[in-house]
């Protein structure tokens, strides 16, 4: 195995408390509780040690980071650290007031979701009155001056609105939009059959990508994440395992990568009990798929492994109970046959969506 370098970004789950219910979402199963979630305190001791470490952009995500009531105080604690400092947020509860001293302490970027272009749908798949807000927010940072990125998650239910939704980040102002089909972790798992786009709407999609990339290019950037269950060969997830990233999970469990708790086989460590730096370099979870040691044919042989990393762990083990296997997705491996019966059995009629938190 070859030098492990520093990361060079934090992803901070704050909370996974959020006032959106979006069938798509990535998080656990199990949501973090507020009670079990780290203190003001201890969020400042991970900045630091992060810092400390390497890491050099701290994005405050979660559930909805604004839900914490000390965001200011975590987001002056990075910047004076020398961070980049961004938050990932819905939008809602984001008031002049509060930018202004998010601003002030200095935050330097905003990433806002949209659910889809136009009101009434994007409010059926935030499960509550979500968009008018965005707008508002949108607005609010281009008063500050701040850059601003939109996200979109793509799917059945509102692919067919992706060019309006390009014409949205136009109007919003939007530096770089995130075209961004659903990857199936978490709450998005158990809703796959109802997300899962259609080989028609991914063949629409294309052009419509293409031809917005042209037009806007010296205005916005755009970055079209594929689905990957229809490509011929898996993502190259998180730049390899443990490699660039490391996420703090709202109660202090570290992850080498935001859906990692997925893989049950493996044991995770938590700041409340080890130093960050420790578990970045030391730690059992942060080595299991480093490198390429742990390869097993055909990644361990085929010459793309140092460009996809043999695909996503966590996928590899929703789909077939082994983390180290070659990712499903990839043609390559002996369980593609398993993403193309889900792809078959998908081609039918949409199931509703579960909405997260509402039972
Ligand atoms: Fe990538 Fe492994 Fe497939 Fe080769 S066999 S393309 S390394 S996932
Ligand atoms: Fe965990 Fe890909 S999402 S490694």
């Amino acid at each position: 195995m070859g030098v492990t370098a520093a990361p060079l970004g934090m992803l901070a789950e704050l909370t996974h408390r959020c006032p959106l219910h979006c069938p798509y979402c990535s998080n656990p199963l199990e949501l973090v509780t507020r009670e079990s979630e780290l203190s003001t305190e201890e969020w400042l001791s991970v900045l630091a040690q992060a810092r400390e470490l390497g890491v050099l952009q701290v994005h405050f995500s979660g559930g909805e980071p604004l839900a914490r009531s000390d965001l200011a105080t975590l987001v002056a604690k990075a910047a004076e650290l020398g961070c980049y400092a961004s938050i990932v947020t819905s939008g809602l509860g984001l008031t002049e007031r509060r930018l202004a001293e998010l601003v002030d302490n200095g935050l330097a970027h905003v990433q806002l979701s949209v659910q889809a272009a136009e009101p009434v749908l994007a409010n059926e798949i935030a499960g509550t009155k979500a968009h008018q807000h965005k707008l508002t927010a949108a607005e609010l940072v281009h008063g500050f001056e701040l850059p601003l990125s939109v996200n979109a998650v793509l799917h059945r239910a509102n692919h067919h609105q992706l060019a309006g939704i390009i014409e949205l980040a136009e109007r919003m102002r939007a530096d770089r939009l995130e075209l961004a089909n659903t990857q199936y972790y978490g709450w998005a798992l158990r809703n796959r059959d109802a997300l899962m786009p259609t080989r028609e709407q991914l063949a629409e999609a294309e052009p419509i990508v293409r031809a917005a990339v042209e037009r806007l290019r010296d205005r916005m950037q755009i970055v079209y994440v594929l689905s990957d269950y229809y490509e011929p060969y898996p993502k190259p997830c998180m730049s390899g395992w443990g490699a660039q990233q490391l996420t703090v999970a709202p109660d202090g469990t570290v992850l080498p990568c935001p859906a990692a708790t997925a893989i049950t086989t493996l044991t995770l460590e938590n700041v409340r009990d080890r130093p960050l730096a420790d578990i970045w370099y030391f730690s059992e979870s942060f080595n299991a798929y480093r490198g390429e040691d742990w390869m097993k044919g055909p990644c361990r042989t085929c010459e793309r492994r140092s460009k996809d990393f043999g695909g996503c762990r966590c996928q590899a083990f929703l789909l077939t109970g082994d983390a180290a296997a070659t990712d499903p997705v990839c043609t390559r491996s002996p369980d593609r046959g398993l993403v193309d019966v889900i792809l078959e059995a998908g081609q039918g009629e949409t199931p509703p969506f579960v909405m997260r938190g509402k039972r």
